[in-house]
């Protein structure tokens, strides 16, 4: 009996990888991004930070890491980019009414100083995720202009 629920266990996990997630990024349109439409413009470091930190999860423009062809790893952490672009989208900037705009910022700081972002298991594999204090002082600054 064991034996058989272990099988039936192996046969799943095999046939699931048969299942990939879609790594085709909605398209960057690059007037719509974080970097054109924003004044004052976006530095390069503040540029770096983001694109190490959040753009992964949060813009058009994700690099999926090659674990993501296991499953169902490949799955949790599409689900994450999916809902992350849903709430947040730096490809999708100009979208945003200026109302919008001034609400992700005060976000943005929030759920920073609540290290709630960028997630955990985020920068566990990511060493660019890791942020020192003064990297995060320099996004919160930046967010904080955005947020006027
Ligand atoms: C691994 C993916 C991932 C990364 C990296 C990431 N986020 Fe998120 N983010 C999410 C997901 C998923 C949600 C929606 C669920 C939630 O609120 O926890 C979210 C929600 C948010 C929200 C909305 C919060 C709310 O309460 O509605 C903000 C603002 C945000 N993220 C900012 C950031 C910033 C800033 C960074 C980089 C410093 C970042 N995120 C990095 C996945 C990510």
């Amino acid at each position: 009996m064991k034996k058989k629920i272990l099988l039936g266990l192996v046969i799943f996990l095999v046939a699931i990888q048969f299942v990939p997630i879609s790594k085709t990024n909605p398209p960057v349109v690059q007037e719509q991004t974080l970097s054109s439409a924003v004044e004052p413009s976006v530095t390069p470091q503040v540029l770096t930070l983001l694109k190490g930190a959040c753009y992964d999860c949060h813009s058009n423009e994700t690099v999926y890491p090659n674990y993501t062809r296991a499953q169902p790893l490949g799955w949790w952490i599409k689900g994450h980019i999916t809902a992350g672009r849903e709430k947040l989208n730096f490809s999708e900037w100009a979208s945003y009414s200026g109302k919008e705009k001034i609400k992700q910022a005060q976000e943005c700081i929030e759920v920073m100083e609540q290290g709630r972002m960028p997630m955990k298991s985020y920068v566990w594999m990511h060493p660019t995720g890791k942020l020192s204090d003064q990297d995060e002082k320099i996004l919160m600054d930046f967010f904080a202009q955005l947020g006027g």
